[in-house]
């Protein structure tokens, strides 16, 4: 992997066309959490120190080229300003003579925020003409948006193939992050992979079981393994269809000396309700009304001695409901756990996607694993070994 950093480039009053992700989550119109416009703060300040006039382009939603006013970028204006701490201007378009106007009023250091360039059908088809009406307003393109990288869009690589192109601050980051875990990993490395479907995670797990030394499978996804094992899973959920499938990965492992840890005990309930009483049992034994909800303390207790005994991790996807205590227990005890081997110094950490990350969030120890992606899909890629065409448009 090679790409020009913004260590290389020369800024002084050039027009910086910078993709950043500003695909917040929003409740009646108001940031409910600014983590994206945070990371786009160290690439905006950079680009004014240089002397660059900042101009950032971002989608909201999937307003499926049309103007959707409800995916306005406009209500951005404000939280951005502030995080950045210097005001953002807004264009009403990303394109025409609106953005030109909008860009040629930027002195130096100043910062233009551009209307969603999902507005526009040829944003998503990669469209020749949009790309070149996109790039009249730049000098130089830096693409921060690690977290729409898995997209062949416009504005991620048709932006790089036309303008000098580098790679912001967050995207390094990110792929600096990830090369440790996976690319070029201390080993042994251990992966956790948790959530509801196999169906979503096939082409992850089928990678995961041929590349890393040891795989934790966790979550609702467990089940259909457990079931493909011949294990009764009660009413918990489960795609039965996968079974041969879930039997195929477990082969696979086998074959590439992958060990796979799956659920020894779990914590089952009759129901999923806050406080609903739990109770511990072993695999096999859930009841025709029991559901499977969480990791049992045993299964968790032997994940924590894998990561003791691993010098990387990398997670993706929770190990139970966490968001309903009393079934959060085994995906935050495994989180803390994961989060002192890194301050000691003994684990290298690395998360990504939603879920993850809020499950993180929720045990307090985001901030203590090595690195949390703020990517969803393009992380969940990046893990399943494909090349994200985002950053290949930025390879050299
Ligand atoms: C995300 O939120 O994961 C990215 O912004 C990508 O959004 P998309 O799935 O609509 O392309």
């Amino acid at each position: 992997m090679s790409f020009k950093t913004l260590d290389q480039a020369d800024l002084a009053g050039k027009r910086a066309l910078v993709r950043v992700d500003f695909n917040v989550p929003m409740d009646d119109g108001k940031v409910t959490d600014d983590t994206r416009l945070r990371a786009a703060k160290p690439t905006v300040d950079k680009l004014r120190a240089g002397g660059a006039k900042v101009i950032l382009l971002a989608h909201f939603d999937r307003p499926k080229g049309k103007v959707v006013p409800s995916m306005s970028l406009q209500p951005i204006v404000a939280p951005l300003s502030k995080v950045l701490g210097v005001p953002a201007a807004f264009a009403e378009d990303c394109i025409g003579q609106k953005a030109r106007d909008a860009v040629n009023a930027l002195r130096p250091g100043d910062v233009l925020l551009l209307e969603n360039v999902r507005f526009h059908a040829g944003e998503e088809a990669n469209d020749p003409k949009f790309a070149d009406a996109l790039a009249a307003n730049g000098d130089l393109f830096v693409n921060d948006a690690f977290s729409a990288a898995h997209r062949t869009h416009a504005s991620t690589v048709g932006l790089a193939r036309r303008l000098p192109a580098y790679a912001g601050e967050q995207m390094r980051l990110e792929l600096e992050a990830l090369d440790r875990a996976l690319g070029h990993p201390e080993r042994p490395v251990l992966g956790i992979v948790g959530g509801s479907k196999v169906s979503t995670k096939l082409d992850l797990l089928k990678h995961l079981v041929t590349t890393l030394d040891k795989l934790a499978i966790g979550g609702g996804m467990a089940n259909t393994f457990l079931y493909a094992q011949g294990h009764d899973v009660g009413a918990s959920y489960c795609e039965k269809e996968l079974a041969e499938t879930a039997r195929d990965i477990i082969r696979l492992a086998g074959q590439n000396n992958c060990k796979l840890f799956l659920p020894l005990d779990i914590v089952v309930a009759e129901k999923l309700a806050p406080g609903a009483p739990a109770r511990v049992r072993d695999v096999g034994s859930v009841d025709d009304d029991e559901r499977i909800l969480d990791a049992g303390p045993e299964t968790v207790e032997r994940l924590c001695r894998a990561m003791n005994n691993s010098k990387t991790l990398v997670w993706n996807g929770p190990l139970g409901v966490f968001e309903i205590s009393p079934f959060d227990k085994g995906t935050m005890e495994a989180a803390r756990h994961a989060a002192e081997l890194v301050k000691a110094g003994k684990l290298v950490a690395v998360a990504g996607g939603g879920d993850t990350v809020a499950a993180l969030n929720a045990a307090g120890v985001a901030g203590d694993f090595t690195f949390v992606s703020t990517a969803g899909g393009a992380f969940l890629e990046w893990m399943e070994g494909k090349v994200l065409p985002g950053v290949a448009a930025l390879n050299q």
